[in-house]
């Protein structure tokens, strides 16, 4: 057959089937993009370098400026996150940096960022607004997502991150202003629309209402939820159909339950429960009992988790929430395509999917969560086109 791109004689974990899903020793063919042959190689030597799917972060804040360690030391020196927000500090003091920045600024922060993400083989994210909390800040959050290169960029809508100062005490009167003029105008410009459903942030009532508007538009929903406490966001976000639901270390098992009944895709984010030193632990044995599909996200962002390693939350979600490698693995690949709604296109080496790989020169695919600090990535392929380094 006449190929575009033949990768030869490299292991694949095809991450098919609910497993690694190995073929060992294989050619994998593209062709306009798509993945078209998958065979056994002829190549009679063993080979020591594997073939994923390109890593999906399916849940991050790539798009800000300013910086907020500051918050890090208040926290170690006793604060709490809910006390820095509730005195303007936390998402607010990312909102006034992120409107004063211009578009071009935030483009060139949010592109190192990116290509530092991508390093270890990330070839899909997702990149949230809710820095900007009126029209032309979220466009202009939204529209520096759409200019970064070299990842396919999912964009969501998140308006409903927090109340912005101008708003205050009128929490609905900003859910209007959301509703009424917000989404309607950026709709065009997302993919899905976020909620941060919290006792400082949005009611369920308030999401509720920014789900139905999203729905008008056709947008696909997810949520924050039950970071902090159990206002029941994960039950909401399922009763809503919501891709995922994310967070949730205070999800309770009728919660839960809902995702698995609805398909919500439950999304681990270790990385700010580590950073804002949380105790309690997201319910993944129930999650596991009820079937419902865990994918891990870095949600790096400035004030809770100012991480850019996909790989580490790996390791992060094994170690701090249980999961095993191969969920771990399951939960930047397959599971976090299924949290983008994005499962026919990305997320597993089958034939016909697009041609977006990770190259990793480790002995099995249970490596990439063991060991963490350390980068494997030794190649990394968008539709089938081999990215520079
Ligand atoms: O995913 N929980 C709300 N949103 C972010 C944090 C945002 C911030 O503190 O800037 C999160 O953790
Ligand atoms: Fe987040």
């Amino acid at each position: 057959m006449n190929h575009d791109l033949l990768i030869e004689n490299v292991n694949v974990a095809t991450m098919s089937g609910g497993d690694y899903g190995i073929l060992m020793s294989h050619d994998v063919g593209v062709k306009d993009g798509r993945i078209v042959d998958l065979s056994p190689s002829n190549d009679p030597r063993a080979s020591n370098l594997w073939l994923t799917p390109g890593l999906i972060d399916c849940h991050t804040h790539l798009v800000y400026a300013g910086n907020r360690a500051n918050e890090f030391e208040a926290r170690l020196a006793g604060d709490t996150y809910q006390q820095i927000s509730q005195r303007g500090g936390g998402i607010l003091s990312s909102v006034a940096a992120t409107r004063a920045a211009t578009i071009t600024e935030l483009v060139s922060s949010a592109q190192v960022r990116l290509n530092q993400l991508c390093r270890e083989g990330v070839t899909t994210v997702e990149i949230k607004s809710g820095y900007g909390l009126d029209l032309e800040s979220e466009g202009k959050m939204l529209g520096a997502a759409r200019l970064l290169t070299g990842a396919n960029i999912k964009r969501t809508l998140l308006a409903a991150h927090s109340i912005p100062s101008e708003f205050k005490g009128e929490s609905d009167s900003y859910v209007d202003q959301i509703c009424n003029i917000i989404l309607p105008e950026l709709a065009g410009e997302c993919d899905a629309v976020d909620a941060f459903c919290e006792g400082i942030a949005f009611s369920p009532v308030q999401t509720q209402r920014v789900f139905d508007a999203a729905k008008q538009f056709g947008l696909a929903v997810k949520l924050h939820a039950d970071q902090l406490s159990d206002l029941g966001g994960a039950g909401l976000a399922a009763e809503n159909q919501a891709l995922s639901a994310d967070h949730l270390e205070y999800t309770s098992e009728e919660s839960v339950r809902k995702m698995g009944d609805n398909g919500t895709v439950a999304v681990l984010l270790p990385g700010a429960f580590y950073f804002l030193r949380e105790t309690k632990l997201p319910p993944v044995e129930q999650l596991r009992k009820h079937g419902v599909l865990m994918a891990v996200a870095t949600d790096h962002n400035p004030g809770t988790s100012p991480c850019l390693s996909l790989l580490l939350c790996m390791n992060m979600a094994s170690v701090l929430f249980g999961l095993s490698p191969l969920e771990a693995l399951l939960g930047v690949t397959s599971h976090a395509a299924r949290a983008l709604g994005m499962q026919d296109e990305i997320g597993t080496i089958e034939l016909g999917k697009r041609a977006d790989f990770a190259l990793y020169n480790i002995d099995h695919p249970r490596d990439l969560a063991s060991r963490f600090g350390v980068n494997p990535c030794v190649g990394r392929y968008l539709g089938g086109v081999r990215q520079p380094d």
